[in-house]
């Protein structure tokens, strides 16, 4: 594998995302997950006045900050957990907001940025942490965690049928040896449950994801995170959320469903039905193939 190190991230969907939160009214607008930047310069450069990025990974500051450069004057980044946007924005005296985003998961440069462990591709140690100031690495929670634990989280992260499988190969290896590198573990889950032919996916895709989804508590909170948001729309602003796997588009799209028939903040599903990347988004970036955009509107 070729060290590919993209210091940037292509923004998914984001003619859609512009199209959906409309800057173009100018005003203040939220992005959760700003990532290296690309969703937040779009909706400066089509018209809004703020923005206020938020990200858990301190390293992606830095580079949010270079690409937003031209706009220094009207964006401040925060490096928090989306989870935490109510303290956030009660720091900064913002009551409402004219939009939010939160494309969920992790970017290109966290996937490919070495040392980060995110990757089955590369040997390297096995962190996978998005905010390397906090919490247990996935060595750790693989040390600690009873082969129970750690093949519950596999099928229910990973929806991966030989969690148990694999669980016990986990156990058996940290037995005589810790289980610390990418390309120990991605090696001894193909051996525990090889590849079934046409499969199309590595057979360490999905642990890997569950790993990640576990090391970072991706799930966890998501639903308040919804709610939080809506509260801080102005009327008529909308929340825009892109997720990448069905576990997260699940919780989104019931989330909404359920703020919008609770009532208790007034807000209204605008896509019934998920937005997707086209063909060509798709033909360009393929990591977009999974992507989907679901978004609720505060009503007056
Ligand atoms: C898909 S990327 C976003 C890319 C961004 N939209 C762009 O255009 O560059 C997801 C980002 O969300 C961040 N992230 C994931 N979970 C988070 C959380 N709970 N709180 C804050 N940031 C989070 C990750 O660190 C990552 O940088």
């Amino acid at each position: 594998m070729p060290a590919h190190r993209p210091l940037s991230h292509t923004p998914v969907m984001e003619a859609e995302v512009v199209a959906m939160l409309d800057p173009a009214r100018g005003g203040r607008f939220v992005d959760c997950t700003v990532g290296t930047g690309g969703h937040a310069r779009a909706l400066l450069t089509a018209g809004a006045d703020r923005v206020l990025g938020i990200d858990r990974d301190a390293e992606a500051l830095p580079l949010a900050g270079a690409a937003l450069a031209p706009w220094t004057d009207r964006v401040e980044l925060v490096h928090a957990d989306y989870r935490q946007v109510d303290v956030v924005l009660d720091e900064r005296q913002i009551t409402t907001v004219d939009g939010m985003l939160a494309d969920l998961g992790v970017s290109s440069v966290q996937l490919e940025a070495p040392a980060r462990g995110f990757s089955f591709n590369r040997d390297e140690p096995l962190d996978m942490r998005m905010d390397r100031s906090a919490g247990a690495t996935a060595a750790e929670l693989l040390r600690e965690a009873s082969e129970r634990t750690i093949a519950d989280r596999i099928f229910e992260y990973g929806e991966e049928r030989h969690a148990r499988r694999i669980a016990r190969a986990i156990v058996e290896t940290r037995s005589h040896e810790p289980v610390v590198s990418t390309g120990q573990l991605a090696g001894l889950v193909r051996r525990a449950a090889p590849r079934r032919r046409g499969q199309r996916i590595d057979a360490a895709t999905r642990t890997f994801q569950a790993l990640r989804i576990w090391v970072n508590d991706e799930l966890e909170g998501l639903g308040r995170f919804l709610h939080a948001a809506c509260t801080r729309l102005r009327a008529g602003a909308r929340l825009a959320v892109i997720t990448f796997h069905s576990l997260e588009d699940r919780i989104v799209k019931w989330g909404l469903r359920e703020l919008e028939r609770a009532g208790e903040v007034a807000v209204r599903v605008v896509t019934k039905r998920p937005l997707r990347p086209g063909t060509e988004e798709i033909g360009r970036n393929p990591r977009a193939r999974s992507a989907k955009l679901r978004a609720a509107e505060r009503l007056p």
